[in-house]
C-alpha cells in the first residue's frame, strides 16, 4: 500500500520537529510505503531530531517528477546538528528509469545528473544507523561538508549493472566513522573525496561493486587533501577493484596517512590500485605529463 505522504505533510512534520524546543522524533510507521517527492530538510533545529524510519520511503519512479527541480537531490538534509536517522526501515530510490537513461548504460543518451538518494550537507554530530537504502538513482548516501558522523548497521544494495550507484560517498567531511555495514551496488562501495580527513571504516562487506576508493581526486586541475583514513576489516567479493586511490592528471594535493588492513578479497579483479591517470570521461583525457 502506498500512502501519498504529500511533500507538504513531510515538510510540515520536519518544520514542526525542527522548531520544537525538546528532542523530537518523526516516525515513519512500519508496514507502509510513503511516496516522497524531492525534498529539502533544512536546519538549524532548536533541538535534537530523530527520524525513525520503520516503514519504507519510496521515490517517484519517473525522472519527470524532477522537472524544474535540482536533479542531484532527492532527500536532502542540510545544516542540521545532532540529527539521527534510524529505525530498521527502507529508503528506496526506485532508480531503474534513471539507470536506463544514463549515458553509461546507453551511449546515445545525453550525460545528465541524477539524484543522490540521501544527502547530508553541512551536518554535525550526525548518526545514521540500522537502515536499508536500495536502488539509489545515482549515489545512495552522501556526506558532504559534514563533521562527526557515526554510521553503522546499514545495508545498501542496487544491481551490479546500475551506473554510478556508489554506496556511501564522503566528501569534504571530517571525523566519519562507518562500521558493521553491507554494501552491494554498481559502483564504489565507499568513496572518499575532496579534502576529507579522520575517516574510519570497520567491518564492511562489499560486493558487487568497484571496491573501496579514495578519489577520484584532482579533477579539472583541482587541489585536494585527503588524510588519516583507516580501513580496518573488510570483506570484498566479486568486485572490479579492491582498495584504490585514483587521481586525475593535472590535479594537486596529497593523499596521506591512508591505511588498509585486515582486508579479505575473493574474486576481485584488481585488488590494489593506485591510479594517477584516472579518466572517467567520454573523451580520452589528454596527457599532461611532460618530460
Ligand atoms: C539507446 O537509446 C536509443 C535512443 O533512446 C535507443 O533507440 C536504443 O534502442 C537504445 N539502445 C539500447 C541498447 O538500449
Ligand atoms: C580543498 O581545499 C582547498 C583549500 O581550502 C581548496 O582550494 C580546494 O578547492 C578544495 N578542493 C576541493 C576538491 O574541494
Ligand atoms: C589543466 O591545466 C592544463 C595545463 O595547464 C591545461 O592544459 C588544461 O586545459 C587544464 N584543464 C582543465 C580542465 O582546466
Ligand atoms: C593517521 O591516521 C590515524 C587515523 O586513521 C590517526 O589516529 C593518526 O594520528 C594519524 N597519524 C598522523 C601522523 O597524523
Ligand atoms: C566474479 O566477479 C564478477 C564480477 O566482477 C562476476 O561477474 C562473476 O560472476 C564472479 N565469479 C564468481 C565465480 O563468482
Ligand atoms: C603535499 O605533500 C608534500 C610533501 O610532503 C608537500 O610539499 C606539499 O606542500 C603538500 N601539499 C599540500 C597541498 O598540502
Amino acid at each position: 500500500m502506498v500512502l501519498f505522504l504529500g511533500l507538504q505533510a513531510f515538510k510540515e512534520a520536519w518544520e514542526m520537529a525542527c522548531s520544537f524546543r525538546a528532542r523530537t522524533r518523526i516516525v515513519i510507521p512500519a508496514g507502509y510505503n510513503f511516496l516522497v517527492h524531492p525534498v529539502d530538510f533544512g536546519g538549524p533545529c532548536k533541538s535534537k531530531v530523530t527520524l525513525d524510519i520503520l516503514g519504507t520511503i519510496v521515490a517517484p519512479e519517473d525522472p519527470a517528477a524532477w522537472k524544474g527541480l535540482n536533479r542531484r537531490k532527492w532527500l536532502y538534509f542540510h545544516g542540521v546538528k545532532h540529527l539521527t536517522l534510524e529505525g530498521g526501515g527502507t529508503v528506496n530510490g526506485m532508480g531503474w528509469l534513471w539507470w536506463a537513461q544514463s549515458c553509461k548504460i546507453n551511449k546515445t543518451n545525453p550525460c545528465r545528473n541524477a539524484p543522490t538518494a540521501i544527502t547530508f550537507h553541512k551536518c554535525k554530530d550526525l548518526k545514521v544507523k540500522n537502515l536499508k537504502v536500495v536502488c539509489g538513482q545515482k549515489m545512495h548516501i552522501a556526506f558532504t561538508n559534514c563533521l562527526r558522523v557515526l554510521t553503522f548497521r546499514l545495508i545498501v544494495t542496487s544491481p551490479a549493472v546500475s551506473p554510478n550507484t556508489d554506496g556511501i560517498h564522503i566528501s569534504a567531511s571530517h571525523g566519519v566513522n562507518i562500521k558493521d555495514s553491507v554494501v552491494r551496488t554498481g559502483d564504489d562501495c565507499i568513496s572518499i573525496v575532496s579534502n576529507s580527513s579522520r575517516i574510519k571504516i570497520r567491518n564492511i562487506v562489499c560486493g558487487p561493486g568497484h571496491g573501496i576508493s579514495i578519489g577520484s581526486l584532482g579533477k579539472s586541475n583541482s587541489s585536494s587533501l585527503v588524510r588519516d583514513v583507516m580501513v580496518d576489516g573488510a570483506f570484498l567479493s566479486n568486485t572490479d577493484n579492491g582498495v584504490r586511490i585514483k587521481t586525475w592528471q593535472g590535479g594537486s594535493g596529497n593523499a596521506t596517512n591512508i591505511t588498509f588492513q585486515n582486508i579479505f578479497m575473493e574474486n576481485v579483479s584488481n585488488p590494489i590500485i593506485i591510479d594517477q591517470y584516472y579518466c572517467d570521461a567520454q573523451m580520452p583525457c589528454a596527457n599532461q605529463v611532460w618530460y
